[in-house]
């Protein structure tokens, strides 16, 4: 079954103020692990903004098919396919990274799975590597 791109206002709503800040941060940095890439959205964006760095775009399997379809229209260099990544559920990537970044997925989780994401982002950044979050919080 053949489906549309899915896309997210938000996305394109924040996702200058959040390059504003992730620029600088990534200055210095080669690989992103996103977790919780939804549409693909901002992998793209972000990826062809900085095409110093390569993003690892993750996320249940089911949002698999959108983020391909985004990530094959963008043609990027710098985005390998998607790894499914349930923070709970499935092996975490056995790679490390100089980031992990999501945005908006945090509030939506379980908070088990809140509880998992931070038990598991330390074993899989480089010494040094950056944890960054976007989202509402308290
Ligand atoms: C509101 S969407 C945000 C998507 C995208 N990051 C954005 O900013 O538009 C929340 C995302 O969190 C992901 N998510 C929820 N629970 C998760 C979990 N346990 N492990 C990994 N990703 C999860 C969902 O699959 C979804 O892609």
């Amino acid at each position: 079954m053949q489906i549309n791109k899915p896309y997210a206002e938000s996305c394109d709503q924040n996702r200058e103020p959040i390059l504003e800040v992730i620029q600088s941060l990534l200055k210095k940095k080669k690989n992103v692990l996103e977790v919780g890439s939804g549409t693909g959205q901002h992998a793209v964006y972000f990826a062809e903004k900085m095409p110093h760095l390569v993003w690892q775009t993750s996320d249940q399997e089911s949002y698999h098919q959108g983020i391909k379809l985004w990530l094959d229209e963008a043609d990027l260099d710098n985005t390998p396919p998607p790894i499914a990544l349930n923070v709970s559920t499935n092996t975490w990537p056995d790679n490390v990274y100089d980031a992990i970044f999501s945005a908006n997925a945090v509030h939506i989780m379980a908070w088990e799975n809140v509880v998992d994401f931070f038990a598991n982002a330390p074993k899989q950044l480089a010494t040094g590597g950056l944890f960054i979050l976007y989202g509402p919080f308290n």
